[in-house]
């Protein structure tokens, strides 16, 4: 593993260089003279590029974390750090401070950086509610993804447009979720997010990302057909949208749909698009607590998902929501009624591989 370089944090502020040098990875930090090549030549050399998620204020607050980033990834995703809650403190404002520190992050350590996410029913601040007729959420939209899309043109190559469009429980392939952008818009502010990024950024990679697709259950099912009748509609409308993520927060103790997550693949395959899965994690409450034998059943699940999803060809990028167990949603999201933590990603909480990695490892063509 490799050290990162420039971990944006203010406490190095006002430090000299001797004291930097007295800690073991501030000295390897100095050393790299050039960190971005350094640090890729470093790292494992990948057929798929393997990336993670990571929140600015855990990159800051441990140094284990940037390094894991650096030496094993060659791409990161901010956790909410260019969502509209963080992005966003009042009308006509942009706070891209946060952003920024980890597009600085990402550059000094050669990685590249994802861009999650420009439209999402969730995460939205409360002044959008002052948005209150069709005319004021075109402009708010428009403003939005012109400005965020235009500022990381050439640095975000990739991004989620438009997040979890498909309801939980779609009755119909026709069903979409609610939104603040859906009540005044309809379903065209979804075609409309893609031409408006397409303007900004016309070499970027616009991404349609969604979860619940993986599993064989009738809920997932309809979940997966609604999805695959919004791709259809938006290319049948020659709307620019270049590939689609499933996000794969896998439900542990689920069966991931084999067969019918492969041929849905293979159809974006066909239909020219690429395919990411950009949120990879596995709930973990419902299954037992021995922690090899949870590992195992992880890694496995992980196994059966990447056979799948890389069978009709390969993945554009593999994106884990996280790297390490200790800074994980999954604690928040999905705790074990036995009180145990959360083992959903591929490091421990003390940042040891676990069998989740190899699966990675394996599916990524990691070379020696
Ligand atoms: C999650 C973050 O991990 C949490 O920290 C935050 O509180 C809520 O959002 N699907 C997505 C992500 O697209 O943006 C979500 O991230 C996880 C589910």
């Amino acid at each position: 593993m490799t050290a990162p370089r420039h971990i944006p944090t203010s406490s190095k502020r006002g430090v000299t260089r001797r004291q930097l040098l007295r800690t073991a990875p501030a000295a390897a930090l100095l050393a790299l003279a050039s960190p971005g090549a350094r640090a890729a030549a470093i790292r494992p050399r990948r057929k798929i590029p393997y990336g993670a998620a990571v929140a600015l204020d855990d990159l800051r607050g441990d140094p284990r974390l940037g390094a894991a980033l650096a030496g094993t990834c060659s791409q990161i995703v901010p956790v909410s750090e260019l969502k509209w809650s963080e992005l966003r403190p009042a009308p006509g404002q942009f706070a891209f401070e946060k952003a920024d520190a980890l597009a600085g992050f990402a550059a000094d350590n050669g990685l590249a950086m994802r861009g999650h996410t420009l439209v999402w029913y969730a995460a939205l601040p409360d002044w959008t509610k002052e948005i209150d007729s069709e005319a004021a959420a075109e402009r708010a939209l428009r403003e939005h993804i012109e400005t965020v899309v235009s500022r990381y043109r050439g640095r975000i190559r990739s991004w989620d447009v438009v997040n979890e469009v498909i309801p939980d429980e779609a009755h119909q392939p026709t069903d979409r979720r609610p939104s603040l952008w859906s009540r005044y818009l309809g379903e065209r502010y979804i075609p409309l997010a893609f031409r408006i990024a397409a303007e900004a950024d016309p070499k970027a990679q616009l991404v349609l990302n969604d979860y619940d697709i993986e599993f064989g259950d009738p809920r997932c099912r309809r979940k997966r057909a609604a999805f695959r009748h919004l791709i259809r509609q938006l290319q049948d409308a020659d709307v620019p949208i270049h590939a689609v993520g499933l996000q794969c927060h896998l439900h542990g103790e689920m069966a991931v749909d084999r067969a019918g997550l492969e041929s849905f693949v293979a159809e974006l395959h066909g239909n020219g698009l690429k395919c990411l899965v950009t949120e990879l994690d596995v709930m973990d409450q419902h299954l037992p607590a021995p922690v090899q034998r949870r590992d195992a059943l992880v890694a496995a699940q992980v196994g059966e998902l990447l056979a799948a999803v890389t069978a009709p060809g390969p993945l554009d990028a593999l994106l884990t929501w996280g790297i390490s167990d200790r800074y994980s949603w999954i604690p928040y999201a999905a705790p074990r009624a036995d009180k145990r933590p959360n083992r959903p990603l591929p490091l421990d909480r003390e940042f040891q591989r676990k069998p989740f990695m190899d699966v990675i490892d394996q599916f990524t063509g990691r070379e020696a």
